[in-house]
């Protein structure tokens, strides 16, 4: 074993090759979110701990167990790494204020932090790209939220299927609730020891147990079906009503709940398959109460968050490859006056636009012409003593067929740009 530090275990350094398809990505994202009228937030990643702990709910797993949270030793207060991005989002949206002027369409990406048990699709530090769409009453938002999801899994090659529920109003979910309560209190002797703990504290998680000795009584347990008002269940019909005038198929599923305590009628989540036991890519849904309850103006809000490293993983199992940036040209050089003509070169076909890399380091032709095949570059620009003397490049495509041609620096700009717009 050696003893060099390494990363903090369910955390990981996103090396180059694969940095570069998560540029793809985040490119592929961010158009997709300017094409939907969507505006960037960026929130800190750490908050005061009472935040979370007010928005995500006291009795929830994330905040009774996986946040990373400490005391700031110089003040003593204490402080949370974000979890998720919507508290932070809707903390930001009351302290400046910005629904005054009506709804607002945000969206957000970083890193989450969660205390969990790391394994295949679940790292301590992960990453989402969130969308909050807050002031927005109606269905229509909701089926925006889910039919944009849609949109944003053709351009990737990517099918995760839909689960809808409503989890009703307030009113419903605490008579459900309390319905839940006497349930169980009265099967007492089938309870487990999870399911006793929660009781009392967040009864709606013991429909959530894996153990097959509950699994008959909480098939009979109370619906929250059963408890909701007319108008959640309007709102829901319309939510479906659009979902399928736009082509969206989806199966309504009434086990699914969301493990933060924040939603109200529509939740959803999108689910793969091919992924094992961390299939959810992506899940959000409508959270009206949230904005009052963390100290705002009454304001409806719906929202959802992907998983980037699920979504990827998805990706790649569907055998696509997000484009990956190479550089144009990788600038090959031997001889001093080359050196320095070299430099000039590599200036101007950046100022151009082009992504040109210089060879560094010296060494044979033959050598740099090694590393210009293997920085994936479109071409190589030569140039020797002769080239710079006659303030000329010598032109090979390195990824296709062709000749090589020596040329003056202006064409070989024009014609790296030209076969660059071929290829788009
Ligand atoms: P969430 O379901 O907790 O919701 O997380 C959203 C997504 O983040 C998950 O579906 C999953 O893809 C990814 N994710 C969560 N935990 C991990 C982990 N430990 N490792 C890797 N990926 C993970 C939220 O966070 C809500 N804020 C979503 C939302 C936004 N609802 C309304 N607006």
């Amino acid at each position: 074993m050696s003893n060099n530090i390494q990363s903090v275990r369910g955390m990981n350094d996103c090396l180059p090759d694969v940095s570069d398809t998560w540029q793809g990505f985040e490119a592929i994202v961010r158009d997709w979110l300017r094409r939907y009228g969507y505006r960037e937030i960026r929130t800190p990643i750490l908050e005061h701990t009472g935040l979370f702990k007010r928005a995500i709910g006291e009795v929830t797993d994330i905040v009774e167990k996986e946040m990373y949270t400490f005391v700031d030793e110089l003040n003593g207060e204490s402080l949370t790494l974000r979890p998720e991005g919507t508290a932070s989002s809707v903390r930001a949206v009351i302290q400046h204020n910005l629904l005054y002027d009506g709804g607002k369409r945000l969206w957000y990406t970083g890193p989450m932090f969660r205390h969990e048990r790391p394994q295949k699709g679940r790292y301590r530090q992960f990453h989402q790209v969130g969308v909050e769409a807050l002031g927005f009453v109606g269905p229509d938002v909701d089926a925006e939220l889910i039919v944009m999801c849609a949109d944003l899994w053709k351009e990737l090659g990517i099918a995760p299927a839909l689960q809808l529920n409503t989890l009703g109003d307030h009113a419903a979910r605490l008579r459900h609730r309390e319905k839940l309560i006497a349930y169980y209190a009265s099967h007492q002797d089938v309870l487990d020891e999870d399911a006793r703990r929660r009781l009392h504290s967040n009864p709606l998680r013991i429909l959530d147990s894996k153990n097959p000795a509950m699994q008959a009584l909480n098939d009979a347990a109370p619906k929250l079906m059963d408890e909701l008002e007319d108008e959640a269940l309007t709102h829901f019909d319309a939510v479906q009503a659009l979902l399928r005038a736009n082509d969206i198929a989806f199966e309504i599923n009434p086990r699914l709940v969301r493990g933060l305590d924040y939603y109200n009628r529509t939740v959803f989540e999108w689910v793969t398959d091919q992924l094992g036991a961390q299939g959810t890519v992506c899940a959000g849904g409508r959270y009206d109460g949230l904005v009052e309850q963390l100290g705002g103006k009454p304001a409806p809000a719906a929202g959802f968050a992907m998983g980037i490293e699920r979504l990827l993983a998805l990706v790649e199992a569907g055998g696509r490859r997000i484009a990956t940036p190479a550089p144009d040209a990788y600038i090959v050089h031997a001889g001093d006056l080359a050196q320095a003509f070299a430099w000039q070169v590599a200036g101007s076909l950046r100022s151009a636009g082009l992504a040109a890399v210089l060879h560094c380091g010296g060494g044979s032709f033959k050598s740099q012409m090694k590393k210009a095949d293997a920085s994936h570059a479109r071409y190589a620009v030569i140039i020797g003593d002769d080239e710079a003397a006659a303030q000329q490049v010598t032109l090979k495509p390195l990824r296709e067929a062709g000749e090589q041609t020596r040329v003056e620096v202006a064409r070989a700009i024009q014609f790296i740009q030209e076969a660059s717009t071929q290829k788009a």
